[in-house]
């Protein structure tokens, strides 16, 4: 018998905003009971895994990463009922439910801050924070929040002592020297675990500890509790994923993937360098980002998101080099304007110049290479955003679902609403919604939803191994993904302008080769294999004859009805291939 593989083993996760995804009770405010009646579209897409950004009480200064009761629902949202509603539901439609966990800071209105601040200096209590007379401790930890904050510490007039805080003000960091801290927040994943939720997105976790003379990132502490709450989490004998928000460099974030540690960790340096690909329509500092990271973490342990509600983060230098900003800044449509703190604030459709093309051959390869793939929601239907909303909100705004008033997103009056649905040329929620995009046959988010159809029935997409192959046109990249019963070559055209190149497949000379996204033969592999793809095209194909598997659901030649020819083109520009000996 063959192991069984954790449920997020190359997983497919959408990310979605609760207040801003649909609204049940008609106050303006996205909900879980919107969320629930929302599901079956989820499984119609083909998405296995929902992470919630945080739905805990807040004041929301910091769209609810600011939270003030760890172990209950905003009430905005719903409550713990709800909660269960939508986990059930979830459940029953083969969906996981992954939810945003904030370590590292409360809000100030946050009971343990109140108590803390009127505690005595040095008493346990006021210890749950981390405190100080001199602002200047912990001078080398960066802002973050730099167009927001000038310093990571803010004085408090009743501690008479200054409060660290690597985020907004309003977010004091929460002091894991404390042992009531620790306590406390294992106590808090115990609770949802008891609750029935599959993950937890763990925020910011690389900030848990403190030392002069660092950045204060990644301690030899914070990896430390990391695995006390790993093993707390494997107490539970449940199957959780515990996926770190660590926006550092590859050979920085892999640590946290030590095999005692957390399961996954997002790549954001393989995100910025996806952007900076298609901005300078070369692949080679791709391929060594993707062969760096897998040599530090190979398999499927990188989650790796094209947006997601903050602002495209590029970093100061430490995350990808300046090489990387400039090709990004200069190169994508909106690269120069909407800087917000360290990386720019748009959507990826607006960032893609609402480019349909360039959205496609994106996701393809993030639909393909080893990893859980992060979709945010509405990006399946390039959905643009809101500039000039305050903060990150111009990203966060309603799901547009209908042509109808409000995108359909709620019947609330327009002042009621939580943030203004797009309305802006191009973008316009009567042309871009759910609905009319499912009636169009070439529409992206069809394009979506039959890529997600077709990455379930090539599971080596999901575990295989990855292995970069050599092709000498400096735009395109291909590789190939093997395992026990299926080899997958994928190639993707990051430039503007269609591709010819030859591939030496010599390795499986004579094999079968079959383009899956079209459903086409091609000439047998050989040396000398060449290859068309139009700007921005891609092509999967199946190398070779499918192995029998024990897992028939996943069972390709049974299948293969759904993997016939695209007859609306909307799997994007047809690719081809000769060989000189066919
Ligand atoms: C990362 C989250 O993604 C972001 O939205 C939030 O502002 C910070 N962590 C602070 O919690």
């Amino acid at each position: 018998m063959t192991k069984q593989q954790p449920w997020w083993n190359g997983a497919v996760i959408y990310q979605l905003i609760v207040r801003s995804f649909a609204d049940g009770n008609g106050d303006g405010i996205g909900d879980l009971q919107g969320l629930a009646n929302r599901l079956p579209y989820l499984r119609w897409l083909g998405v296995e895994a929902i992470w919630l950004t945080p739905i805990y009480p807040s004041p929301l200064q910091d769209g609810g990463y600011d939270i003030t009761d760890f172990k209950s629902i905003h009430p905005e949202l719903g409550d713990l009922a709800a909660f269960h509603r939508v986990l059930i539901a979830a459940h029953s439609h083969g969906i996981k439910v992954v939810m945003d966990l904030v370590l590292n800071h409360t809000s100030t209105l946050h009971p343990w801050f109140q108590r803390a601040r009127w505690a005595p200096e040095g008493s346990p209590e006021r210890d749950v924070y981390v405190w100080s007379d001199d602002p200047k401790r912990y001078a080398d930890a960066p802002v973050l929040f730099r167009h927001f904050e000038s310093s990571n510490w803010e004085w408090d007039e009743v501690a008479q002592q200054y409060y660290f805080h690597r985020f907004l003000r309003h977010q004091p960091d929460l002091n894991y020297d404390s042992p009531i801290v620790q306590k406390e927040m294992l106590d808090v994943v115990d609770f949802w675990i008891e609750r029935g939720v599959d993950g937890f997105r763990l925020d910011a976790v690389p900030f848990l500890f403190e030392t002069e003379g660092s950045r204060c990132e990644g301690l030899p502490e914070t990896h430390e509790f990391l695995k006390r709450l790993r093993a707390r989490v494997d107490s539970h004998g449940k199957d959780v994923l515990l996926l770190a928000e660590a926006i550092q460099p590859v050979e920085e974030a892999a640590p946290y993937l030590a095999d005692d540690e957390l399961h996954g960790a997002f790549n954001f340096a393989l995100t910025a360098h996806l952007f900076a690909s298609i901005a300078s329509g070369t692949v080679e500092a791709l391929r060594e980002c993707l062969q760096a990271a897998q040599n530090a973490v190979g398999g499927s342990r990188w989650a790796l998101p094209l947006r997601n509600h903050d602002e495209l983060w590029l970093g100061d230098g430490h995350l990808v080099s300046e090489d990387v900003i400039q090709t990004i800044r200069a190169g994508l449509h909106q690269g120069q304007g909407h800087w917000l703190n360290w990386g720019i604030n748009r959507r990826l459709a607006p960032l893609l110049n609402g480019d349909p093309g360039s959205n496609r051959v994106m996701h393809a390869l993030l639909y393909s290479l080893p990893g859980l793939p992060c979709l945010y929601y509405g990006d399946e239907l390039g959905m643009g955003d809101w500039p000039g909303l305050r903060d990150r909100d111009p990203n966060r705004t309603p799901m547009a679902w209908t042509p109808g008033r409000n995108g359909g997103f709620s019947t609330a009056p327009d002042p009621l609403l939580v943030l203004p649905p797009i309305t802006a040329p191009g973008y316009d929620y009567r042309v871009v919604n759910v609905e009319v995009q499912k009636q169009l046959p070439g529409s992206l988010l069809n394009w979506h939803r039959r890529m997600l159809t077709c990455r379930k029935l090539l599971p080596a997409l999901r575990n295989g191994g990855f292995e970069l192959l050599e092709c000498a046109h400096p735009g395109v990249i291909v590789y190939v993904r093997t395992n026990a019963t299926m080899t997958v070559m994928v190639a993707a055209n990051l430039s503007a302008a269609g591709a010819s190149f030859r591939l030496d497949l010599s390795r499986w000379s004579g094999e079968r080769t079959r383009e899956v996204l079209w459903g086409c033969d091609f000439p047998p592999a050989d040396a000398d294999w060449f290859v068309y793809l139009a700007a921005h095209g891609f092509s999967w194909w199946l190398i070779g004859e499918v192995e029998e598997s024990d897992n028939s659901s996943e069972d390709f030649e049974g299948q293969q009805d759904k993997l016939s020819p695209d007859p609306s083109g909307a799997l994007g520009s047809p690719t081809s291939a000769s060989s000189r000996r066919a």
